[in-house]
This record gives C-alpha cells, sequence and structure tokens, in this order.
C-alpha cells in the first residue's frame, strides 16, 4: 500500500546486488512512495546484471561507484544530482563486507590487511560517502541519511569478528556526521540496527542459520523481514521523522531488550 511518503523526493540507494537485498527492498518501496532515485553499488558487483532488472522496475538509472573511492563517490553525486535534477533527499548506504569473514578467519587469527578492508568498505565508506555529500552541497535542507547496523556493534557474537568493529565504527560516524550535518543543513543521519535476515553478505557469517534461528526465538515479534526493514527505512526518509537523528534505531522484533525468552527456555530444556 502506498502512502505517497516521498513524492517529490530524490535519492541514492547503495547495495541492490540481488532480490534479497536490503538495498533492492528499499528501492521497491521507495519507487512505491512516489520517490525518483539512482542506483549504485561497485562495479563488480554489477557484472552479474541482476540491479538492472530493479533500475528497469524503478525507472532508475544505475550509477556505478566503489564506495571506498572518493573520486568514484564524487562522481556519483555530481551525476545524480544532474539526472535528478536537484539536490538529494535521501541517502541509503546498504553495503558491508569483510573479506575474514569471507575467507572463514577467526576473531583470534585476522589477516589485518583485510581488517583494513573491512573497515574502509563497511564504515570509513560512510563517512566517504558525507564527506563528499558536504563539500558538494549536495544534500536539501531536512534530508536523510541511513546506514544499516548489527546489534554486534555493542554485543558480542563471535563469527561476526571484524565486522563487528566495523559496525561500532559506522555507528560513531552517523553521530558525529549527524551533528555536522544537522547544525549545516539539518539532515539527519541514523542508522537502522536490523535482525538477522538471509541476504548474501548476512548469510556469508558463520553460523549464520543458528544464530537467525536463535534471534528469531528470543524475539517476542519474531526477527524483522527485509521488506520490514524497508518500510521502517522509507518512514526515516520521509518527513515524518525530521526530528530523528544521531540514533541507532533497533528494527529487530525486540530482541535487543531481551535476556532470555521462553522458547529458548523450552529448546535448552529439552
Ligand atoms: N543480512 C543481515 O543479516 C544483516 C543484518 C543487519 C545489518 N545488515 C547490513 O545490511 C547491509 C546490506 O547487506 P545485505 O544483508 O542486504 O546483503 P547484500 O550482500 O545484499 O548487500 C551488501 C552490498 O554491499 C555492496 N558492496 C560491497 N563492497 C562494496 C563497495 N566497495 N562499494 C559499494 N558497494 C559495495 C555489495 O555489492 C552488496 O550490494 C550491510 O551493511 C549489512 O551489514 C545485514
Amino acid at each position: 500500500m502506498s502512502y505517497n511518503l516521498l513524492k517529490g523526493k530524490r535519492g541514492i540507494i547503495f547495495g541492490a546486488l540481488d532480490e534479497k537485498s536490503i538495498a533492492w527492498k528499499v528501492a521497491m518501496r521507495a519507487h512505491e512512495e512516489g520517490a525518483e532515485f539512482v542506483l549504485t553499488n561497485a562495479p563488480i558487483a554489477m557484472r552479474m546484471g541482476e540491479i538492472n532488472k530493479l533500475a528497469e522496475h524503478c525507472n532508475a538509472q544505475i550509477i556505478p561507484a566503489d564506495a571506498t573511492s572518493v573520486e568514484d563517490l564524487e562522481n556519483l553525486f555530481t551525476q545524480a544530482q544532474e539526472i535528478l535534477g536537484g539536490k538529494i533527499d535521501f541517502v541509503l548506504h546498504s553495503i558491508g563486507m569483510s573479506p575474514n569473514i569471507r575467507k572463514g578467519k577467526s576473531y583470534g587469527d585476522l589477516n589485518y590487511e583485510w581488517f583494513l578492508k573491512t573497515l574502509d568498505i563497511s564504515a570509513i565508506s560512510f563517512h566517504k560517502v558525507m564527506h563528499v555529500a558536504e563539500k558538494q552541497d549536495a544534500m536539501s535542507e531536512w534530508g536523510s541519511i541511513v546506514a544499516l547496523s548489527y546489534i554486534a556493534a555493542q554485543r558480542v557474537f563471535p563469527d561476526y569478528t571484524d565486522m563487528s568493529h566495523a559496525k561500532a565504527v559506522l555507528e560513531s560516524i552517523a553521530r558525529n556526521y549527524g551533528y555536522r550535518l544537522g547544525r549545516a543543513k539539518k539532515v539527519r543521519v541514523n542508522t537502522v540496527s536490523q535482525s538477522p535476515t538471509k541476504t548474501t553478505a548476512g548469510t556469508g557469517v558463520g553460523g549464520f542459520d543458528a544464530f537467525f534461528e536463535y534471534a528469531d526465538k528470543m524475539s517476542p515479534l519474531g526477527n524483522a523481514p527485509a521488506d520490514a526493514c524497508a518500510d521502517y527505512c522509507v518512514t526515516l526518509f520521509s518527513d515524518l521523522t525530521r526530528y530523528v537523528t544521531m540514533q541507532n534505531l533497533m528494527h529487530d522484533g525486540g530482541f535487543s531488550t531481551m535476556g532470555i525468552s521462553e522458547d529458548i527456555v523450552e529448546m535448552i530444556s529439552k
């Protein structure tokens, strides 16, 4: 159901890889709500060509950009404003990748070169995005910037290894740029901490099925699906949340407030 919440708004959506991606769902919902936007992803991720289907459906153009490259981001923001015909109202940063997780390195055996890559791709890229947006004065007043996070920023999830540090940095960047862009342009910056979700990035984490199941049984509402995350992001891009900023917002069916649930007690007692 559409409420026209984003009618007349222009956006940039990072990170739609395939139909399972959270960014893909956000793009579909933003389109439904009347937004116009460009889609972007790392050039290497576009080889599969899946993003073309989404672009066609949303009537959106695709601008390749490696989010770790300031030069690519400068080109992206310049082109996006030309294509969309004005400043940007919303940005979704839905980017995460850890070479250490991909290669199955345990926390005590991290490759430090890869650790730096994890931080650059999954966290510092968020700083670079806002740095370029600010330098180009590309954001509209009362614009909204959202990045996706995970509760491993605050709690220990052993298999999430160096990504837990990336998420902690990501959330800190949201607070600091939230202050800066809020003062300068009334732009708000938040992170959404999402439940485990069956996507390419999600299922790459060791033991994913177990902690998906565990989180589902701990949360009174169950794990939040990707479609619901998209709904939430749309509200954060809309004018209905103009004074929400510098927050890490839990979108997790209640998981983060739980100690133990009856379902888990039952499982263990069996
Ligand atoms: N899936 C989960 O369980 C879960 C839970 C909480 C938060 N998140 C976060 O949600 C976000 C989106 O992940 P997803 O689960 O939709 O998985 P996904 O694999 O579909 O998306 C990750 C995206 O990051 C992109 N990316 C990687 N390196 C890049 C680079 N250098 N430049 C630009 N883009 C790059 C990939 O191409 C891909 O599109 C990530 O930040 C992830 O950590 C996921």
